[in-house]
């Protein structure tokens, strides 16, 4: 079971490199590896067991986060009313198309692997169809929006050795984006 003790924080090299793709057909060990990712995000969203093991909450979590140079991450994501809005393990993850629209979280991002609030927008595509392999190894394609759209591109960063911060404009964090919505 993965705990914080897992994650790697800013600062740890394997956070800027650009992640291996997962062979195919898939291991045992990554799958295993997808599926304790899923994992965490689950747990860390029930009170109950974010407080008995000490989890921060996340929708999100990407296996160079616990220092797996891979490309593979898992989404959880909740509505207020606590129906499942995505719910989605993505394995060599690809963006094939995206709207010219973007949007960004009015809140700022925040991330499992960065300690501080970091004030500021981050802009991101407002519509994605993606890609990727499940945890079976199956391709499959998804129209996203909204936060898992956003929540999509954060964790497809940390692939690529990306944090949410490098897309904050730093002369003018909280300016107005152009053509972008805010949610
Ligand atoms: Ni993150």
């Amino acid at each position: 079971m993965i705990l914080m003790k897992d994650i790697i924080r800013e600062g740890h090299p394997t956070l800027r490199k650009v992640a291996k793709e997962v062979q195919l057909p898939l291991s045992e060990e990554d799958r295993q590896i997808a599926l304790d990712l899923m994992e965490y995000v689950v747990n860390s969203q029930i009170d109950e067991l974010s407080e008995k093991y000490g989890l921060r909450p996340g929708i999100g979590l990407a296996a160079p986060q616990i220092n797996v140079s891979k490309r593979m991450f898992a989404l959880h994501i909740e509505d207020e009313e606590g129906e499942v809005e995505e719910h989605m393990i993505a394995i060599n993850p690809k963006i094939v198309s995206h709207s010219v629209a973007q949007s960004y979280l009015e809140t700022g991002e925040g991330c499992l692997s960065v300690d501080r609030p970091v004030e500021g927008y981050v802009p991101r595509y407002s519509r994605i169809t993606i890609q990727a392999y499940d945890e079976n190894g199956e391709l499959f394609e998804k129209r996203l929006r909204g936060l898992p759209a956003i929540a999509f591109q954060h964790e497809l960063d940390h692939l690529d050795g990306v944090l949410f911060f490098d897309h904050i404009d730093q002369q003018a964090p909280l300016a107005p984006i152009d053509n972008a919505r805010a949610i």
